[in-house]
């Protein structure tokens, strides 16, 4: 129990040590104990892949509570006035909700965010690539996130919402600033950028949907307008938070696969070797790099019912549940020699995209653009290298580099 307890203290979401490479403890942890109490955020984790996979599925678990509970009830404070703007940007949002709202948001959401529309973008997504890899092979050395993936990946979003490409800055700022609410530890100063940036865009999407209503061309903020299912439409307030969650969403976690993704090539450099020479497609490779350097670390659940019991721990209505999605990943029961990094492997069926009733809807997207870069870096920049040791951002929920300075 000593021991154990001493490996729990290492698992310090704060210590950038920990941030920097936190594979060993968490390997230490799940093979430890399935599931731990951390004091430090009062919540019980899961370390195993089986767990996990049966908690994002449990329907007595949820994300909210507030369909079911008030926050007394719970025994949590109510939410913060000072925040009010950035719990505002979010009430509508699917990462918010559980059914029934959850259930109607969602079909509505999908009859718009369809396979179909993806696809339709995906000359758009090929055009944004090569435009910003021939700027990266003026520059020679370059960031590839700053100079690259991001501008990529809010210029696909930004397509696909129907925003002004020249809004697409505006908006990058306003997400970065917003989703550092997200992080288990953050200081007042951060939640008031976060929230003064979350009133802004509320208000500027206000503004694009009128002009939508005004002038529709049927991309996805305009649709989500239009969008009816027998008879129900969505709200502006809906719109407001389903706009900024899929921005959010599939902004940072599609930067930030790809940023983990090409250090682990670069580390790697007989995996590389096996894309540039065409022995892996970028289609397969994408799903090791979700795995194997998993670009959202944890995620949570509140007990909604009581009798819940999950690797032979019984819960309470009111406890908070992580998965532990970086441990999980690499769970010996479910992967074969799982800490090695294998662009081959071609297994699907990780939990980078979640699970469940949350199951990521931009995933379609998200492998799409993925695919696209890859196979563009690998085409493009055989002799891709490392111009510097990356360091991980000093967060470690959505985990990600500071930068990636590459030589093509
Ligand atoms: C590599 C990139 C991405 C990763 C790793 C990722 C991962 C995830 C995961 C794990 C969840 C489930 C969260 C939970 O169960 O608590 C999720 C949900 C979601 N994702 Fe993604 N995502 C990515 C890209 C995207 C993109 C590109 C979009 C949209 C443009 C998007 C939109 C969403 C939305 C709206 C949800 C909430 C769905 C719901 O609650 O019903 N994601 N994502």
């Amino acid at each position: 129990m000593a021991d154990l307890d001493a490996l729990i203290e290492r698992f310090d979401v704060d210590d950038l040590a920990f941030i920097a490479d936190p594979y060993p403890v968490l390997g230490e942890l799940r093979e430890a104990t399935p599931v731990f109490w951390n004091e430090r955020s009062n919540q019980w984790v899961l370390t195993r892949f089986a767990d996990v996979h049966e908690t994002l599925r449990h329907r007595g678990l949820g994300r909210a509570y507030t369909h079911l509970f008030t926050h007394a009830e719970l025994g949590r404070s109510e939410p913060d006035p000072r925040w009010a703007d950035f719990h505002q940007h979010e009430a509508w949002s699917l990462l918010c909700l559980e059914p029934p709202d959850h259930t109607r948001l969602r079909r509505l959401v999908a009859k718009v965010f369809t396979p179909r529309a993806v696809a339709a973008l995906r000359p758009d997504i090929e055009g944004y690539s090569q435009e910003l890899l021939d700027s990266c092979r003026r520059l020679g050395t370059f960031d590839l996130l700053a100079d690259y993936a991001q501008p990529y990946s809010v210029a696909v979003i930004c397509s696909m919402l129907g925003v002004p490409r020249s809004d697409t800055q505006l908006l990058l700022d306003w997400s970065h600033a917003i989703v550092k609410m997200y992080e288990l530890s953050t200081t007042d100063e951060v939640r008031a950028a976060a929230n003064r940036a979350a009133g802004e865009y509320i208000e500027y999407t206000r503004d694009l949907i009128a002009g939508k209503r005004r002038n529709p061309d049927g991309l996805l903020v305009s649709e989500l307008v239009r969008v009816e299912d027998e008879g129900d439409t969505l709200t502006e307030d809906e719109i407001v938070s389903t706009t900024m969650v899929l921005l959010e969403a599939g902004h940072e976690a599609t930067v930030n696969t790809l940023g983990n993704g090409v250090r682990a090539l670069m580390k790697h450099p007989g995996e590389w070797a096996r894309l540039v020479a065409g022995e892996v497609d970028a289609r397969t490779a994408i799903e090791e790099l979700l795995r194997w350097d998993a670009p959202l670390q944890l995620f949570e659940r509140w007990v909604l019912e009581p009798g819940v019991e999950i690797a032979g721990q019984k819960f309470e209505v009111g406890d908070e549940v992580v998965m532990l999605f970086g441990a999980a990943e690499r769970d010996p029961r479910r992967f074969d020699d799982p800490d090695r990094f294998d662009v081959g492997r071609g297994d699907t069926a990780h939990i980078g995209f979640g699970g469940g009733i949350h199951f990521c809807v931009g995933a379609p997207l998200a492998r799409q653009e993925l695919a696209v870069s890859l196979e563009g870096l690998v085409a493009q920049f055989p002799d891709l290298t490392l111009a510097e040791e990356p360091a991980y951002h000093p967060t470690f929920v959505i985990r990600g580099l500071e930068r990636l300075l590459v030589s093509c």
